[in-house]
């Protein structure tokens, strides 16, 4: 496949931040792509640079490299991203100006083999196609809502073929709308940003919804590097050791239907998530995030260590479609949980609905109901199911 043309373009996320837009074409064929950004961001992310940067690098050197070359694989093209970048966080051309390029790239070959995106993720990945979980985003705090709930996602897991999941999905969320009364505000993720002052108010709520809907349980992100400072962890104006919040974890799951915590601990806390998978991972999903960065070096020390035994991947964490995949892989054949993930700051790119299905991904977390660009996402998983039965 043969690169014609490389244009770069700002757009604004759902904070009202810019971000990039990047638009690729290859003789008839046209691809878009556009990268989110994180608020809670792990400190072993790839870097993400000012749009206006980010788009500079794209029109300028990166299109100067590529434009005119003829790529047999995706994977060719992003080793010549990567190398050309020559950093090891790719702060140089910036994660989030390759990504655009290798997701709008991916989108091209797919359009020029003539088939579903997923489905050319697949054969590269060379995984068999699912439909994920949804890990929809019902109740936002954390940095997504100014701490008002001290962990950052509150999230109800639906388990079903998407079509019934997102009606389930749906009907639960405007049943939690009414619980929470109509002037409650929104967070960053799309869900409901409630206060409460108590730790297990959100989890009774959350109880009472998968007692009604079936096929339903709950999770968290407790984005525990955002409640670390000074060497314990601030909830709700009390302090915790990493023992007593292990104790905390505990409680709450001896008493609610909680199917997975993500991000326990803080990111560099190793032996504490290695403690709590030892405990909890038989019957619970201990998830990384920040500890693990979508990085494959990371996921790898992480299997090495039995830190997780689930991971969240994210495509601008690490910076390229190839490397994304490495990471899935890695996971996969190590016997984790993957789960495809949104950013907090989003687009109406659904390249993560493709990833998911196309990975069989045990998951997707793409966020509360109550946002376009989150719905995108979930409206992708739609037509993807209706794809999947003519393909
Ligand atoms: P972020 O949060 O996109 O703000 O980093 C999402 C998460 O922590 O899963
Ligand atoms: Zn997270």
């Amino acid at each position: 496949m043969r690169i014609d043309k490389i244009a770069a373009r700002t757009i604004l996320d759902t904070r009202g931040r810019p971000t990039i837009e990047t638009t690729l074409n290859a003789r008839d064929l046209e691809a878009i792509a556009s990268v989110p950004s994180g608020k809670s961001t792990g400190e072993r992310e790839a870097v993400e640079l000012d749009a206006v940067s980010a788009i500079e690098n794209v029109t300028g050197e990166i299109a100067a490299v590529l434009g005119g070359r003829d790529f047999s694989s995706l994977d060719e093209l992003d080793v010549l991203l990567i190398a050309l970048d020559g950093t090891r966080d790719k702060s140089r051309l910036g994660a989030n100006a390759i990504l655009s390029v290798s997701i709008a790239a991916q989108r091209l070959f797919a359009l020029q083999e003539n088939i579903p995106l997923w489905k050319a993720v697949a054969n590269r990945a060379e995984t068999t196609p699912s439909a994920p979980r949804l890990f929809v985003n019902v109740m936002n705090g954390g940095v997504h809502a100014g701490f008002k709930l001290p962990f950052q996602e509150y999230m109800l897991v639906v388990d079903d073929r998407t079509s019934v999941a997102l009606a389930i999905a749906q009907k639960a969320f405007i049943k939690l709308g009414e619980i929470l009364g109509q002037d409650t505000p929104m967070g960053d993720e799309g869900g409901y940003a409630p206060t409460f002052d108590t730790l297990e108010r959100p989890f009774e709520i959350l109880a009472e919804l998968v007692e009604e809907f079936p096929d339903t349980s709950t999770a968290i992100d407790a984005a525990a590097s955002q409640l670390f400072h000074d060497g314990a962890y601030k909830i709700l104006n009390k302090s915790y050791s990493s023992e007593e919040l292990t104790r905390v974890y505990e409680n709450l799951i001896a008493h609610f239907p909680i199917h997975s915590i993500e991000d326990p601990f803080n990111e560099n806390a190793r032996d504490d998530f290695v403690r709590i998978t030892a405990t909890l991972g038989e019957k619970k999903l201990i998830i990384g995030d920040d500890l693990t960065c979508s990085n494959p070096k990371l996921i790898s020390d992480a299997i090495k260590n039995k830190a997780v035994n689930a991971v969240i991947i994210k495509p601008n964490q690490i910076g390229t479609v190839s490397e994304a995949i490495e990471s899935v892989k890695i996971a996969q054949s190590a016997g984790l949980k993957v789960i495809a993930s949104h950013r907090s700051g989003e687009t109406d790119d659904t390249f993560i609905s493709d990833l998911a299905y196309g990975v069989g991904a045990y998951g997707i977390k793409a966020g509360g109901l109550g946002q376009k660009e989150r719905l995108e996402k979930y409206s992708r998983l739609l037509a993807i199911e209706r794809e999947a039965e003519t393909v």
